[in-house]
């Protein structure tokens, strides 16, 4: 009996690409060339599945050009990449990876964070520009982290991790914003206070960013919310490009208007805005926020479990569209 055809859009973990290659006839791209849509349009015809990464948009004309496809696996916990009212529509199973990088990404939340508040790549660069001749009592100096407030805009699972690493390890107050209020247990567990966004954007000494990235959290911060922020302040992307007005932050940063970001994710990536290059205050990173192998790995293994489960056994293991299979 011939194997269901699936697409391995990008390059996988070659222990992951071959359990699904025993049970899966795989068009696979362990190449890891980013398709166009016309490529992905033209290899994704004739599939019953797909497993995928943030760089392949699926909406509605390649459901269209793909009537036999069934599910399509992100291996992502974000599926901004998908229009999954289409995929809904035309009853195909989305799924996505969540749990499995929350404490990483959370983790790397905290590094950033750390990073950009003292300024560690900047003084890296000036060591390694053999600019360094002499200690000196303001070389440096960054903004605190320990007992200082951070706000979090976005408090999801990842967001959660951020806050206990804030107010249990490092003694901080930690402000948060979202579409809506956490139970009052998990508040105490977090030891996280609610409040609205002006609010924290006041008194927050460190703003990060976790939110989903949607129409409506488009610029969730620009120039507006940039104006409200401490001199002082720092912000941090961990998010995804767009909800910032990376043009907007550049001038920013460029202006001092605010300390210091840093950034994860960008408008537009892997394209980074060209005045964001050139400003010292800021820590670039090219959305790694959950890279550790054993966190990929993970991620990798939960998409093709999703794939597994569904296309062989009729199983969804985490779906974000669920009542396509009622
Ligand atoms: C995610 O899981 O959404 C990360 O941003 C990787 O794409």
């Amino acid at each position: 009996m011939s194997k269901p055809s699936i697409l391995v859009a990008r390059a996988i973990f070659p222990e992951v690409l071959n359990q699904l290659q025993q049970v899966f006839d795989v068009d696979h791209n362990q190449d890891d060339v980013v398709m166009s849509p016309a490529e992905l349009h033209a290899r994704m015809k004739g599939k019953v599945g797909a497993l995928t990464t943030g760089s392949e948009r699926i909406d509605g004309p390649l459901l269209h050009a793909c009537p036999g496809l069934k599910i399509v696996a992100n291996m992502a916990v974000g599926y901004n990449n998908f229009d999954v009212d289409a995929m809904t529509k035309a009853g195909v199973l989305a799924t996505n990876t969540p749990d499995v990088l929350t404490e990483t990404t959370a983790d790397f939340g905290f590094a950033l964070l750390m990073a950009t508040a003292r300024r560690v790549t900047e003084s890296e660069h000036f060591l390694r520009d053999g600019k360094w001749t002499k200690w000196s009592y303001d070389m440096f100096a960054g903004a605190e982290v320990h007992g200082s407030t951070v706000g979090i805009i976005g408090m999801g699972r990842i967001g959660q991790g951020i806050a206990r690493r804030a107010a249990h390890g490092f003694g901080m107050q930690v402000l948060y914003h979202n579409r809506s209020r956490l139970s009052p247990e998990l508040e105490l567990e977090c030891k996280s206070r609610y409040v609205d966004k002006t609010t924290l954007l006041r008194e927050a000494d460190h703003v990060v960013l976790v939110v989903p990235y949607s129409a409506a959290s488009h610029h969730t911060i620009g120039a507006n919310e940039l104006a409200q922020m401490k001199p002082t302040a720092t912000l941090i992307n961990i998010a995804r490009g767009g909800i910032v007005d990376d043009a907007a932050l550049a001038k920013a940063l460029k202006d001092r208007r605010i300390a210091a970001a840093g950034l994860d994710v960008f408008e537009g990536e892997p394209q980074v805005h060209p005045e964001l290059l050139t400003v010292p205050n800021v820590v670039l990173t090219p959305h790694i926020a959950s890279a550790t192998v054993k966190t990929r790995m993970a991620m990798a293994q939960l998409a093709a479990d999703n794939l597994m489960d569904y296309l062989l056994r009729g199983q969804t293991r985490t779906p974000i569209n669920p009542e396509v299979c009622a």
